[in-house]
Parts: structure tokens; C-alpha cells; sequence
């Protein structure tokens, strides 16, 4: 039984602040078998994003003097939802597990999180959000081991941005979940040449959210337990093989086709989710007529569940699709490339009139260069988002 330990009035709070990053799937999850305990109905693989350009940070303590757990997100107290109370007492059962686990269980928490990149954007900030708070909580109680079943309860995407690199979320066959976990498939230095480029679209329509929407089309389309049973298990064998070949041609036909499969799901879906808008769907036909006239597969297409646009390339290739997302989607709005330094291409007049495109100004924001990057981090005391009375820093500024 763990012994209740007092906190005497000069031990100082133990704070951990880590980062977590975003990931993007290649072949997506879409659907539950069990909503509660978020278990999917496929495997799924993704890409985890370089924290430079996206990522969550989150500083969590506790203490005996806290009279309830708090949050706040991006500056602004939580109203506890479900996901997030069990999640925490999915992280609390694991610590009073732990024989003398640093501090308390049974203390409440404080937990001040917030993203480096404007959810605005509608880029996905749960799954770096939720591994980012399991991560910082598992340093906190020193829980060891494999930690993406415990972001998987915050968010099903969550559970693949406690690792680096290439991640693969095996769906696992257990009623419980324990075998519903991500496994890194390769660390981020294996494809050093793999760059993404992400296109976020001006749209402000409200989107069902991929918890109601999984929901609806779990219930309602016959093709996504077609695509669960017969699509998926075949394409994500051929996709690890892509990723550890390095392959990009085929790396890239999975992904577009799996995109496009989960978009034809959410149509499929009654009533249907849209999520993709005319910029989304210029941007695939770009796409494309690029690999088209360059008689190979040279970037590659992938939308979550909005209008954004994930473009995967080699590092040779985004000069030219930079100058081409400039010239058909920008409104000459300043800072239309963003993150990692990158040069653009000059367009030739004779590519722009062999290709079928419609100019759409603004359609896209901007566009965010980035590229595979490492899992969660641990920083230093420099970098804590609360105070030594766990009351975040922004209320003292
Ligand atoms: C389209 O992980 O946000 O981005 O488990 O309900 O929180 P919940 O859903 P979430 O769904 C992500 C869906 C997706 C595809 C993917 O990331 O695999």
C-alpha cells in the first residue's frame, strides 16, 4: 500500500517541463472498436514532425497544498472533460503501482501546456498535446516503459507522437487495450532527406471533430469496415517495407492512396464529413500533374480531418513545388514560406501553360517547411511554464 508522504514547507515543487511533437499519419486511423478505452479499428502509421516548427510544451507538478487537479491550455483554465480526467487516472493507476514513486499519486496537479503553432491553423494539437502531458506526468511519478498506451487515452493520434521518426500504431487484439500501442519503426535520421511541407488553407468552417466523425462513419459506412478488414493490413506491410527501403515512389503512392481512401470513407459517411475545400483538392491535382510530367512519383499529398495539405518530398524538390504553391495559391501576403530556410525555384513560362490550373490567390496562408524529427524531450528549469507555487508564469507577468 503506498504510504502517504506529507510535503514539509521547505521541500520545494518537483516541475517537469518537456515538448512533444506532431505527427501526421501516412496510413490514417479512422474508427473505433471501443470509444472509451480508444481502440482502433486498423493499424496506422505516421511520420512525427521536427519540434522546431510544431510542438506542444507542458510543465506539470503536484502537491499536497493544490485543492484540485488544473490545466491550462494556450493560457486559459480547462474545464476538466472526460478524455482528460482519464487520462489522468489512467496515469495515477500506473504510479501507485510504482513502489516509492517520487511524488504522491494522490496529490492534486497542476499542468500548464501550450503549442508553439496557432491552433487556428486547424493542424492537428491533441496528439502532441496529450503525449506531451503523459510524458511530462511519467517524469513526474517515474514511470518507466512504454508510455503510448497512456497518450492513446487522451487521443487515439496522441499514443504515435511519444516516439521520433517512422511509427507504427499496431492496432492490437486485446479487449483491455494493453497491446493497442506505437512502436517506433525507424528514428528520424533514416530518411535525412525526407522534407514536409505543410499547406494551411484559408478556411474557417466549423469541421466535425475526428471523434464525432470517426463515430458517424463507424456507425454508418460500409466501406470503412471494408477498407479496415481488406485495405489497410495489406498497405501497411507495404508501407513499412517502403520506409525502411527508403523507397519514395512507393512510400508516396501508399500515402496519397490512403488519404484519398479515408476521404472517400468520410463521404461514405451519413450525413457525410467534408473536410477537404477547393484549394485542398487544386493542391492534390497539382500534385498530380507534377508526378505525371515528371514521369515519376516526386511528392506526395495527405489530409487529416481539414482542408491542410501535407506534402511529402525529397529535399531536391521543394524549390519547385514551393514556387509552384506561391504562384497558384498565394495572395502575396508576406511570410507565405515559413520554417525551415528554403529556396524556391524560378517557374518556366512553358511549365505553367502545360499545366491545367486555375490560379485560387489565398487559398493557401502559408506554407511551413519542415521535416522528420525526434520524439518527446525533457527541457531544463529554464524552460518551466510555472512558478514555484505551480501557478503558471503568465499570471505573474
Ligand atoms: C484524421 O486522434 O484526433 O488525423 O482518438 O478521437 O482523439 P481521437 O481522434 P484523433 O484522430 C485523428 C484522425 C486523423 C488520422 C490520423 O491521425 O491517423
Amino acid at each position: 500500500m503506498f504510504q502517504i508522504r506529507k510535503m514539509s514547507s521547505e521541500e520545494v515543487l518537483k516541475l517537469v517541463t518537456c515538448t512533444a511533437p506532431v505527427n501526421i499519419a501516412v496510413i490514417k486511423y479512422w474508427g473505433k472498436r471501443n470509444e472509451t478505452l480508444i481502440l482502433p479499428v486498423n493499424d496506422s502509421i505516421s511520420v512525427t514532425l521536427s519540434s522546431n516548427q510544431m510542438n506542444a510544451k507542458t510543465t506539470v507538478t503536484a502537491s499536497p497544498s493544490f485543492t484540485e487537479d488544473k490545466i491550462w491550455l494556450n493560457r486559459e483554465l480547462q474545464i476538466k472533460s472526460g478524455r482528460l480526467s482519464l487520462c489522468l487516472e489512467e496515469v495515477r493507476a500506473n504510479a501507485r503501482m510504482i513502489a516509492n514513486p517520487p511524488v504522491n499519486p494522490e496529490w492534486k496537479v497542476h499542468v500548464c501546456s501550450e503549442n508553439n503553432f496557432p491552433t487556428a491553423a486547424g493542424l492537428a494539437s491533441s496528439a502532441a498535446g496529450y503525449a506531451c502531458l503523459v510524458t511530462a506526468l511519467c517524469k513526474l511519478y517515474n514511470i518507466t516503459g512504454d508510455t503510448s498506451v497512456l497518450a492513446r487515452r487522451g487521443s487515439g493520434s496522441a499514443c504515435r507522437s511519444v516516439y521520433g521518426g517512422f511509427v507504427h500504431w499496431q492496432m492490437g487484439v486485446r479487449e483491455d487495450g494493453r497491446d493497442s500501442i506505437a512502436v517506433q519503426l525507424a528514428p528520424s535520421s533514416h530518411w535525412p532527406e525526407l522534407r514536409v511541407l505543410i499547406c494551411v488553407a484559408s478556411d474557417s468552417r466549423k469541421k466535425t471533430s475526428s471523434s464525432v466523425g470517426m463515430k458517424n462513419s463507424v456507425e454508418t459506412s460500409p466501406l470503412l469496415k471494408f477498407r479496415a478488414e481488406h485495405c489497410v493490413p495489406k498497405r501497411t506491410r507495404e508501407m513499412i517495407q517502403a520506409i525502411q527501403d527508403k523507397n519514395f515512389p512507393v512510400f508516396a503512392e501508399l500515402t496519397m492512396k490512403d488519404s484519398n481512401q479515408f476521404h472517400a470513407v468520410c463521404q461514405d459517411t451519413y450525413p457525410p464529413c467534408v473536410y477537404l475545400n477547393q484549394a485542398s483538392h487544386a493542391v492534390s491535382s497539382l500534385v498530380h500533374q507534377i508526378n505525371s510530367s515528371s514521369h515519376n512519383l516526386v511528392a506526395a499529398y495527405t489530409f487529416d480531418a481539414g482542408p491542410n495539405a501535407c506534402i511529402f518530398l525529397l529535399e531536391k524538390d521543394v524549390p519547385h513545388f514551393l514556387a509552384l504553391f506561391r504562384y497558384y495559391f498565394s495572395d502575396g501576403a508576406s511570410e507565405f514560406i515559413r520554417g525551415e530556410t528554403a529556396v524556391e525555384s524560378k517557374l518556366e513560362d512553358s511549365e505553367i501553360a502545360s499545366l491545367s490550373m486555375d490560379k485560387i490567390p489565398g487559398g493557401l496562408k502559408y506554407v511551413l517547411v519542415t521535416k522528420v524529427g525526434d520524439g518527446p524531450e525533457l527541457l531544463g528549469e529554464d524552460d518551466h511554464l510555472m512558478d514555484q507555487n505551480g501557478e503558471p508564469l503568465f499570471c505573474s507577468k
